[in-house]
């Protein structure tokens, strides 16, 4: 069996076409107005820079304009709640990037659950967290929304499947969970505790790597015909799973790079585009 490739930057790359469609329809009908998002970016983490600016220009790719704010690494908590509840009362802004992580100081929890339900086009606050858990409508963490646009994408069938997600944080593993759940998965989740991880591993019918260490879920603990998503990112192109003996045993991949990363930006994008044709339509 050659594995199906779920390929993300494809998707994304679609997408994008249609959102510009999206946003010069929003402008033709607001009198020029774009949907607008804001970035924030705390200290000088080269890695948090890259991602930043890749959205900025995966916002002007689509016609719409991103504002980028950057303070210092020494800001506060406070500081940081002062400037988002300036962009939550700024009728001009649409959606708010806090990019993560933010320097040991801050309170980043207090910080995304701070953003405004409205803006929270990455998904990150609390409140969208249990509205999504429950069924009712908020915009959906970007990297798991991601995911679950791709495997709908590709046909991939959720409904009574074994999902196993390695990784609980609060913006991959436990939404990336509940979202499976949502469409009827049954869901293990698995992390540093656990206990015999290879063993639920190989129970997953769809399995998801979110445990932000090279090559750590091996390809032997993985069931032929799985379904294997891999959020990780690392440099020289490794994910989170070891993927090459993968490609003639699964029934369907994502590559890394191309795969989950392209979703995740994109799933932002799409989010704000839909927060500004809500408020300027
Ligand atoms: N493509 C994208 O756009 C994108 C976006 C975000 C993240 N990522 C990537 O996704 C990966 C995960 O990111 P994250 O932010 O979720 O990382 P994280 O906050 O560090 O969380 C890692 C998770 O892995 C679990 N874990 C650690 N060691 C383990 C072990 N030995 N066995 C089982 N579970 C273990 C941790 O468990 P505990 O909770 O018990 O500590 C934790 O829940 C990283 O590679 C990151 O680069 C990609």
């Amino acid at each position: 069996m050659t594995a199906k490739v779920l390929d993300g930057k494809a998707l994304a790359g679609e997408t994008e076409a249609q959102l510009l469609e999206r946003v010069e329809a929003l402008k033709a009908k607001s009198g020029g107005k774009t949907p607008i998002l804001a970035t924030i970016l705390v200290g000088d983490d080269p890695a948090s820079a890259t991602y930043v600016k890749m959205k900025g220009n995966a916002c002007r790719r689509v016609g719409m304009e991103s504002v980028a704010v950057e303070l210092p690494a020494a800001t506060t908590t406070d500081e940081l709640l002062a400037k988002i509840a300036e962009l939550n009362a700024n009728p001009d802004v649409h959606g708010i990037l806090l990019q993560h992580p933010v320097p040991s100081q801050i309170d980043e929890r207090v910080c995304f659950d701070a953003i405004d339900l409205t803006k929270d086009v990455d998904g990150v606050t609390c409140l969208g967290f249990g509205r999504m858990a429950m069924g009712e409508p908020a915009y959906g963490c970007a990297t798991p929304q991601g995911i679950m646009r791709l495997l709908e994408a590709y046909d991939v069938e959720i409904e009574g499947k074994h999902a196993v997600v390695v990784g609980r944080s609060p913006i991959l593993g436990k939404p990336m969970a509940m979202m499976l759940l949502q469409k009827n998965a049954t869901v293990t989740i698995c992390h540093s505790r656990t206990r015999d991880l290879p063993a639920l591993v190989a129970q997953a019918d769809i399995l998801v790597g979110a445990v932000g260490k090279p090559e750590f879920i091996r390809a032997e603990w993985v069931k032929d015909g799985a379904v294997v998503v891999d959020a990780g990112y690392h440099p020289g192109g490794v994910g989170d799973i070891e993927l090459e003996p993968l490609l003639e045993r699964a029934s369907a991949y994502t590559p890394v790079p191309g795969g989950v990363g392209p979703m995740t930006i994109n799933t932002l994008i799409m989010q704000s585009v839909e927060s500004g044709e809500k408020s300027l339509a």
